[in-house]
Protein backbone atom coordinates (compact mmCIF):
# COMPACT_ATOMS: atom_id res chain seq x y z
CA UNK A 1 0.00 0.00 0.00
CA UNK A 2 1.12 3.45 -0.78
CA UNK A 3 1.97 6.18 1.58
CA UNK A 4 2.66 9.60 2.29
CA UNK A 5 3.88 10.80 5.65
CA UNK A 6 2.65 8.12 8.10
CA UNK A 7 -0.63 7.53 6.15
CA UNK A 8 -1.31 4.84 3.50
CA UNK A 9 -3.70 4.36 1.10
CA UNK A 10 -4.85 2.29 -1.51
CA UNK A 11 -4.90 4.06 -4.84
CA UNK A 12 -7.17 3.00 -8.09
CA UNK A 13 -5.87 5.11 -11.20
CA UNK A 14 -8.89 6.15 -13.65
CA UNK A 15 -9.25 3.77 -16.48
CA UNK A 16 -11.67 3.79 -19.40
CA UNK A 17 -11.89 5.27 -22.68
CA UNK A 18 -11.80 9.21 -22.76
CA UNK A 19 -10.18 11.63 -19.92
CA UNK A 20 -10.05 10.86 -16.52
CA UNK A 21 -12.99 12.47 -14.71
CA UNK A 22 -11.78 13.21 -11.40
CA UNK A 23 -10.83 11.45 -7.85
CA UNK A 24 -13.04 9.92 -5.41
CA UNK A 25 -11.70 9.71 -1.76
CA UNK A 26 -13.70 7.03 0.53
CA UNK A 27 -12.51 7.23 3.98
CA UNK A 28 -13.37 3.99 6.15
CA UNK A 29 -15.56 3.50 9.04
CA UNK A 30 -14.79 2.30 12.48
CA UNK A 31 -13.01 -0.01 13.04
CA UNK A 32 -12.16 -0.89 9.69
CA UNK A 33 -9.52 0.19 7.30
CA UNK A 34 -8.79 1.20 3.93
CA UNK A 35 -9.60 -2.71 2.97
CA UNK A 36 -12.84 -1.81 3.93
CA UNK A 37 -13.17 -0.24 0.31
CA UNK A 38 -11.73 -2.82 -2.19
CA UNK A 39 -14.96 -3.71 -3.89
CA UNK A 40 -15.53 -0.05 -4.61
CA UNK A 41 -11.91 -0.04 -6.27
CA UNK A 42 -14.01 -1.62 -9.45
CA UNK A 43 -15.25 2.19 -9.60
CA UNK A 44 -11.84 3.37 -11.28
CA UNK A 45 -13.11 1.63 -14.40
CA UNK A 46 -15.58 4.72 -15.05
CA UNK A 47 -13.02 7.44 -15.26
CA UNK A 48 -12.53 7.65 -11.66
CA UNK A 49 -9.17 7.90 -9.47
CA UNK A 50 -10.26 5.94 -6.16
CA UNK A 51 -8.18 6.65 -3.30
CA UNK A 52 -8.77 5.21 -0.16
CA UNK A 53 -7.01 6.62 3.02
CA UNK A 54 -6.50 4.64 6.01
CA UNK A 55 -7.02 6.37 9.21
CA UNK A 56 -4.03 6.95 11.58
CA UNK A 57 -3.17 3.77 13.65
CA UNK A 58 -5.59 1.42 11.50
CA UNK A 59 -4.64 -1.90 9.84
CA UNK A 60 -2.17 -4.49 9.69
CA UNK A 61 1.42 -3.11 10.88
CA UNK A 62 0.75 0.55 11.32
CA UNK A 63 3.08 2.91 13.03
CA UNK A 64 2.67 6.20 14.68
CA UNK A 65 0.42 7.74 17.52
CA UNK A 66 -3.37 6.86 16.76
CA UNK A 67 -5.34 10.28 16.21
CA UNK A 68 -7.87 11.12 19.39
CA UNK A 69 -10.40 13.55 17.16
CA UNK A 70 -12.00 13.50 13.79
CA UNK A 71 -9.93 17.05 13.09
CA UNK A 72 -6.79 14.37 13.46
CA UNK A 73 -8.51 12.01 10.45
CA UNK A 74 -9.53 15.13 8.56
CA UNK A 75 -6.52 17.17 8.51
CA UNK A 76 -4.69 13.77 7.52
CA UNK A 77 -6.97 13.09 4.28
CA UNK A 78 -6.59 17.15 3.48
CA UNK A 79 -2.54 16.44 3.55
CA UNK A 80 -3.17 13.60 1.25
CA UNK A 81 -4.92 15.19 -1.18
CA UNK A 82 -2.24 18.21 -1.24
CA UNK A 83 0.31 15.26 -1.34
CA UNK A 84 -1.26 14.40 -4.26
CA UNK A 85 -2.10 17.61 -5.87
CA UNK A 86 -5.65 16.96 -5.48
CA UNK A 87 -7.29 20.02 -5.71
CA UNK A 88 -10.66 19.15 -5.46
CA UNK A 89 -12.19 15.66 -5.13
CA UNK A 90 -15.66 13.80 -4.36
CA UNK A 91 -15.15 12.79 -1.07
CA UNK A 92 -17.03 10.70 1.29
CA UNK A 93 -16.92 7.87 4.39
CA UNK A 94 -19.16 5.09 5.82
CA UNK A 95 -20.38 5.57 8.94
CA UNK A 96 -17.16 7.41 10.98
CA UNK A 97 -15.63 7.91 7.52
CA UNK A 98 -18.61 10.21 6.69
CA UNK A 99 -18.23 11.96 10.44
CA UNK A 100 -14.63 12.81 9.16
CA UNK A 101 -16.06 14.23 5.87
CA UNK A 102 -18.48 16.65 7.73
CA UNK A 103 -14.92 17.67 9.67
CA UNK A 104 -13.10 18.00 6.51
CA UNK A 105 -15.85 19.93 4.74
CA UNK A 106 -16.45 22.15 8.00
CA UNK A 107 -12.17 22.66 7.43
CA UNK A 108 -11.92 23.06 3.66
CA UNK A 109 -15.19 23.04 1.90
CA UNK A 110 -13.37 24.15 -1.51
CA UNK A 111 -12.05 20.31 -1.62
CA UNK A 112 -15.67 19.38 -2.52
CA UNK A 113 -16.84 18.59 -5.49
CA UNK A 114 -19.26 16.11 -4.27
CA UNK A 115 -20.22 14.02 -1.07
CA UNK A 116 -20.68 10.98 -0.37
CA UNK A 117 -22.25 9.81 3.06
CA UNK A 118 -22.96 6.02 3.60
CA UNK A 119 -24.57 4.84 6.27
CA UNK A 120 -23.72 7.95 8.71
CA UNK A 121 -25.17 10.88 10.77
CA UNK A 122 -25.13 14.28 11.66
CA UNK A 123 -25.50 14.29 14.84
CA UNK A 124 -23.12 13.82 17.83
CA UNK A 125 -23.25 11.47 20.19
CA UNK A 126 -26.21 11.32 23.24
CA UNK A 127 -24.58 11.47 26.89
CA UNK A 128 -25.86 7.95 26.78
CA UNK A 129 -23.87 7.21 23.63
CA UNK A 130 -21.11 8.48 25.20
CA UNK A 131 -21.22 6.43 28.25
CA UNK A 132 -21.53 3.09 25.71
CA UNK A 133 -18.13 4.28 23.85
CA UNK A 134 -16.29 4.71 27.40
CA UNK A 135 -17.40 1.11 28.14
CA UNK A 136 -15.80 0.27 24.81
CA UNK A 137 -12.54 2.11 25.80
CA UNK A 138 -12.49 0.32 29.31
CA UNK A 139 -13.77 -3.53 27.40
CA UNK A 140 -10.51 -2.64 24.86
CA UNK A 141 -8.02 -1.87 27.68
CA UNK A 142 -9.30 -4.92 29.62
CA UNK A 143 -9.82 -7.46 26.90
CA UNK A 144 -8.49 -6.17 24.05
CA UNK A 145 -9.74 -6.04 20.27
CA UNK A 146 -11.75 -9.25 19.83
CA UNK A 147 -13.92 -8.37 22.50
CA UNK A 148 -14.70 -5.18 20.94
CA UNK A 149 -15.19 -7.37 17.64
CA UNK A 150 -17.10 -9.78 19.68
CA UNK A 151 -19.63 -6.82 21.05
CA UNK A 152 -20.03 -4.91 17.55
CA UNK A 153 -20.30 -7.84 15.35
CA UNK A 154 -24.12 -8.74 15.94
CA UNK A 155 -25.50 -5.29 15.03
CA UNK A 156 -23.05 -4.26 11.84
CA UNK A 157 -24.55 -6.90 9.30
CA UNK A 158 -28.00 -7.29 8.01
CA UNK A 159 -29.79 -10.60 8.55
CA UNK A 160 -30.01 -11.44 5.21
CA UNK A 161 -25.64 -10.73 5.19
CA UNK A 162 -25.13 -12.83 8.20
CA UNK A 163 -27.03 -15.90 7.25
CA UNK A 164 -26.71 -16.00 3.53
CA UNK A 165 -22.85 -14.44 2.93
CA UNK A 166 -20.55 -16.22 5.62
CA UNK A 167 -17.76 -14.88 3.61
CA UNK A 168 -18.45 -11.38 4.44
CA UNK A 169 -18.90 -11.80 8.24
CA UNK A 170 -15.26 -13.27 8.10
CA UNK A 171 -13.84 -10.73 6.16
CA UNK A 172 -15.27 -7.62 8.00
CA UNK A 173 -14.18 -9.86 11.17
CA UNK A 174 -10.43 -9.98 9.86
CA UNK A 175 -10.58 -6.11 8.84
CA UNK A 176 -11.60 -5.67 12.48
CA UNK A 177 -9.32 -7.93 14.37
CA UNK A 178 -6.34 -6.36 12.35
CA UNK A 179 -6.76 -2.82 14.29
CA UNK A 180 -4.84 -2.47 17.25
CA UNK A 181 -5.40 -1.39 20.49
CA UNK A 182 -4.57 1.75 20.37
CA UNK A 183 -6.38 2.46 17.36
CA UNK A 184 -9.53 1.84 18.53
CA UNK A 185 -9.10 3.92 21.81
CA UNK A 186 -8.04 6.31 19.07
CA UNK A 187 -11.20 5.94 16.98
CA UNK A 188 -13.79 5.63 20.05
CA UNK A 189 -12.29 8.86 21.80
CA UNK A 190 -12.98 10.34 17.78
CA UNK A 191 -16.27 9.16 17.90
CA UNK A 192 -17.76 10.30 21.33
CA UNK A 193 -15.99 13.63 21.13
CA UNK A 194 -17.54 14.35 17.31
CA UNK A 195 -19.31 18.04 16.93
CA UNK A 196 -23.23 17.86 16.05
CA UNK A 197 -22.98 18.14 11.78
CA UNK A 198 -26.44 18.72 11.37
CA UNK A 199 -25.82 22.67 11.02
CA UNK A 200 -23.83 22.13 8.23
CA UNK A 201 -26.09 20.44 6.17
CA UNK A 202 -27.95 23.38 4.87
CA UNK A 203 -24.73 25.00 3.77
CA UNK A 204 -23.66 21.44 1.51
CA UNK A 205 -24.35 22.96 -2.12
CA UNK A 206 -22.11 20.01 -4.19
CA UNK A 207 -23.91 17.16 -5.11
CA UNK A 208 -24.40 14.87 -2.47
CA UNK A 209 -25.23 11.41 -2.61
CA UNK A 210 -26.65 9.65 0.80
CA UNK A 211 -26.76 5.96 0.96
CA UNK A 212 -27.93 3.41 3.57
CA UNK A 213 -28.30 0.00 3.95
CA UNK A 214 -32.82 -1.05 4.79
CA UNK A 215 -31.76 -2.69 7.79
CA UNK A 216 -28.55 -0.21 9.32
CA UNK A 217 -28.84 -0.79 12.63
CA UNK A 218 -26.67 1.38 13.61
CA UNK A 219 -27.31 4.37 11.94
CA UNK A 220 -30.77 3.56 10.73
CA UNK A 221 -32.39 4.92 7.35
CA UNK A 222 -34.53 7.47 8.93
CA UNK A 223 -31.18 9.51 9.83
CA UNK A 224 -30.27 9.52 6.27
CA UNK A 225 -34.16 10.85 5.18
CA UNK A 226 -33.66 13.56 7.29
CA UNK A 227 -30.02 14.56 6.31
CA UNK A 228 -31.56 13.80 2.62
CA UNK A 229 -34.42 16.24 3.60
CA UNK A 230 -31.91 19.21 4.81
CA UNK A 231 -29.38 18.48 1.85
CA UNK A 232 -30.74 20.90 -1.18
CA UNK A 233 -30.33 18.51 -4.08
CA UNK A 234 -28.77 15.61 -2.73
CA UNK A 235 -29.59 12.00 -4.10
CA UNK A 236 -31.24 9.34 -1.44
CA UNK A 237 -30.27 5.46 -2.35
CA UNK A 238 -31.35 2.57 0.40
CA UNK A 239 -29.79 -0.18 -0.31
CA UNK A 240 -32.03 -3.63 -0.19
CA UNK A 241 -30.73 -6.24 2.07
CA UNK A 242 -27.89 -4.48 3.43
CA UNK A 243 -27.08 -3.02 7.39
CA UNK A 244 -24.61 -0.72 8.20
CA UNK A 245 -21.69 -1.78 5.77
CA UNK A 246 -23.63 -1.52 2.80
CA UNK A 247 -20.61 -0.98 0.45
CA UNK A 248 -19.34 -4.80 1.75
CA UNK A 249 -22.89 -6.00 1.95
CA UNK A 250 -24.12 -5.03 -1.42
CA UNK A 251 -21.26 -4.09 -3.27
CA UNK A 252 -22.69 -4.09 -6.77
CA UNK A 253 -25.75 -2.41 -5.85
CA UNK A 254 -23.97 0.07 -3.80
CA UNK A 255 -21.77 0.75 -6.68
CA UNK A 256 -24.28 1.23 -9.59
CA UNK A 257 -25.65 3.66 -7.34
CA UNK A 258 -22.12 5.73 -7.29
CA UNK A 259 -21.14 5.03 -10.49
CA UNK A 260 -24.71 6.66 -11.66
CA UNK A 261 -24.38 9.43 -8.95
CA UNK A 262 -20.46 10.30 -10.28
CA UNK A 263 -21.94 10.05 -14.73
CA UNK A 264 -24.92 11.74 -14.13
CA UNK A 265 -25.07 14.09 -11.17
CA UNK A 266 -21.23 15.46 -10.55
C1 LIG B 1 -18.67 3.10 12.30
O1 LIG B 1 -19.07 2.16 11.60
O2 LIG B 1 -17.80 3.90 11.91
C2 LIG B 1 -19.22 3.23 13.71
O3 LIG B 1 -20.18 2.25 13.93
C3 LIG B 1 -19.76 4.58 13.93
C4 LIG B 1 -20.49 4.76 15.22
O4 LIG B 1 -20.50 3.86 16.06
O5 LIG B 1 -21.06 5.85 15.42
Amino acid sequence: MPSVGRLRYLDAPARGAGRPRGTLVLIHGFPFNARLWEPQLALAGGGWRVVAPELRGFGDGATGPAGASVDDYAGDVIDLLDALHVEEAVIGGLSMGGYVTFAMFRHAPRYFQGMVLADTRSQADTPEGVEGRKRMIQLVRDRGVQAVTDEMMPRLLSDATTREQPEVVEQLRTLMLSSSASAVVGGLTALMTRPDSTPLLSTIRCPTLILVGEADAITPPALSEEMHRRIAGSVLAVIPRAGHVASLEQPSVFNQALAGFLAHRV
